[in-house]
């Protein structure tokens, strides 16, 4: 679990019937497409551009249920600059609508590559690259 502060709130989704599995619990399918697209678009936004595709999802972890009707945010943060990927770390969080608390679901890194319009991977503008030097390894 990463500090908050330093993470990104990307997007906000709704758990409702046509999501749940066959143990009343949200389908991990549709987590990890909610995460995978939340981090797409938080991809092409910080690498300004739209040719971005997903090339790993590493460990995900399914800590807490989610039910019907609950509130999931997700969240993002940059963790590592190459040349043509870019890591994401996410987490999606249940949020109690009453109390504002909010509690860690699932967490994820993702990474996502650049590519050109034959599919071929090609680097990453420079100057993005700059701004994120200290997570180049
Ligand atoms: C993404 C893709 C173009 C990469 O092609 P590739 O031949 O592996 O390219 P390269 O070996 O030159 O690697 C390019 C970058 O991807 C990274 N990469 C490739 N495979 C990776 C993996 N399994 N894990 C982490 N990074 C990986 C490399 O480290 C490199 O990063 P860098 O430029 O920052 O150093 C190719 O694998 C692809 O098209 N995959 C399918 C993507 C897709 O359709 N996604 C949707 C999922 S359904």
């Amino acid at each position: 679990m990463n500090d908050m502060k330093d993470m990104t709130l990307i997007t906000q989704k709704i758990a409702m019937t046509r999501d749940l599995g066959v143990h009343g619990n949200l389908f991990g399918g549709n987590m990890l497409s909610w995460v995978d697209e939340a981090a797409g678009l938080m991809a092409t936004k910080i690498c300004q551009t739209t040719n971005m595709v997903t090339v790993k999802m590493e460990e995900v972890n399914f800590k807490k249920p989610v039910k019907m009707g609950f509130s999931i945010s997700i969240y993002g943060q940059v963790v590592r600059m190459g040349r043509s990927s870019i890591t994401l770390y996410m987490e999606a969080r249940k949020h109690n609508v009453y109390s504002g608390e909010e509690t860690l679901v699932t967490s994820t890194k993702i990474v996502f590559v650049r590519i050109d319009e034959v599919g071929d991977p090609i680097p990453i503008n420079e100057p993005i690259r700059d701004k994120y030097k200290e997570l180049i390894k």
